[in-house]
């Protein structure tokens, strides 16, 4: 066989029509006969991680196209959050070993300090129809200000419920983009969804309005929500006596962590990775409350690199001997429909919260992402990370080497005062054995 004839053999091999009409047993017996290195061992791992309860597993199934088996996350709780003087235990879901162990510390830390405060700053949305249009401004601004009511309008058979809890479309704005784009303009929609993320709210009312705006002379080009929400914003901040932060140089620990703020502020590829560790927890909270983590992900970075430079979401200072640490972070978030209603875990995850609303959740959420923020920057501030990873690394090891607990106290004690690595751990356990 030339490259040719192997290279057509194969893509006819892997071309498949009517895919998602198949069984899931089919997908699965098509996925081994075409990819699988080991077809009966990779049928055995997708089937066992289906739910022996059918009724639980057709659910999971529902939600996505071509699902044929589940990828399963640790779902973990990080109890000792004082959040207002209010006590949370607090779900998360993360695979990154010293996430939540982290988060319990920090909670801990600060239960004792006051706890974390709070201050939800503004909760709107956006969403635009986007259009292009060659004619001139003022006539454009004319038809925009006659047929606004009517823009409304069209709306009120989707608002109705939201209005009556207190939300809806709070206006519209003609925007003129062609300093950006020629003949591109915009209705610039700003939303209040009270309790409900809001994108199918808002992409409905969008779609409405742009329907009835489009004339000859309007070419819509499409109708969507906006997932940078700086006006759907969130502070936490904490705050005690320098003495009180560290056991030992307490002046000069706090003063290095105020540096590291700096340096987050000032340099982007320490602003990025600094930011990552603030997702670490953000992420893992919306995760198990059924948000969209790519919709926060998204707005959050947008907003880090508002002043046109990716910088820190958090800041701190030290006055008067107090140090104090914040964070202020834009949070799209449901505490109603979508996932969180019918993801028994994400609703599970809001009883424990104690059925916060969405504004109380970004506060939360807010909280964790602050506190995660904190155990990385006193960490590789004093100690280095990678101590209290290496620990987590250690176990993760002696786990999967199935070491009996006389085993793992000796491998536990061995490596107290030694760099982990993987292979050392496997040598001396070979040895013990
Ligand atoms: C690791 O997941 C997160 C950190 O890198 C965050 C940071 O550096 O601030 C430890």
């Amino acid at each position: 066989m030339n490259f040719q004839t192997i290279y057509t053999h194969t893509y006819m091999q892997k071309k498949v029509k009517g895919f998602s009409k198949l069984s899931k047993e089919q997908k699965i017996e098509w996925l081994a006969e075409n990819y699988f290195s080991d077809a009966e061992n990779g049928k055995k791992i997708l089937s066992s991680y289906w739910n022996s309860d059918k009724k639980l597993q057709d659910l999971h199934d529902d939600f996505i196209e071509n699902a044929i088996s589940n990828f399963y996350l640790p779902y973990a709780v990080a109890p000792n959050f004082l959040i207002n003087n209010k006590e949370y235990t607090i779900p998360m879901v993360i695979e990154e070993s010293s996430v939540v162990a982290a988060a319990a510390l920090v909670a801990k830390f600060w239960s004792d300090k006051g706890g974390f405060k709070t201050t939800v700053i503004s909760t709107t949305k956006i969403g635009q129809v986007h259009f292009m249009y060659a004619g001139e401004f003022t006539k454009l601004h004319s038809y925009f200000k006659e047929i606004k009511p009517k823009l409304i309008q069209a709306t009120d058979s989707i608002t109705k419920n939201m209005r009556k809890r207190g939300g809806g479309i709070l206006d519209i704005e003609l925007r003129d983009k062609t300093a950006e784009l020629e003949n591109y303009y915009q209705l610039h929609v700003t939303f209040e969804t009270k309790d409900s993320m809001g994108a199918n709210f808002i992409n409905s009312c969008l779609e409405a309005i742009a329907t009835v705006f489009k004339n000859e002379d309007i070419n819509v080009i499409m109708s969507i929500l906006s997932n940078y929400v700086p006006d759907c914003l969130v502070r936490a901040e904490v705050s005690c006596a320098v003495s009180d932060l560290y056991p030992k140089n307490a002046q000069h620990y706090a003063e290095k962590f105020i540096h590291a703020l700096h340096i987050a502020n000032a340099e982007p590829h320490r602003a990025v990775t600094h930011n990552k560790g603030i997702m670490n927890g953000i992420d893992a909270v919306v995760l198990a409350t059924g948000n969209d983590f790519r919709a926060v992900e998204a707005g959050v970075h947008a907003y880090a690199a508002r002043s046109g430079k990716y910088k820190s979401l958090s800041g701190g200072k030290i006055e008067n001997d107090i140090f104090s640490f914040w964070l202020e972070i834009p949070l799209a978030l449901g505490t109603v429909g979508g996932m969180t209603k019918i993801h028994p875990l994400a609703k599970l995850s809001l009883d424990i919260l104690g059925k916060p609303s969405a504004a109380e959740l970004m506060q939360v959420v807010a909280c964790v992402g602050l506190a995660q923020n904190f155990a990385a920057l006193r960490a590789l501030t004093t100690t280095g990370i990678q101590s209290g990873h290496m620990k987590m690394h250690l176990n993760n090891i002696i786990k999967q080497l199935q070491a009996t607990p006389k085993q793992t106290n000796y491998l536990l004690e061995y490596f107290k005062d030694k760099t982990v690595s993987h292979s050392d751990v496997v040598a001396v356990f070979e040895k013990i054995k």
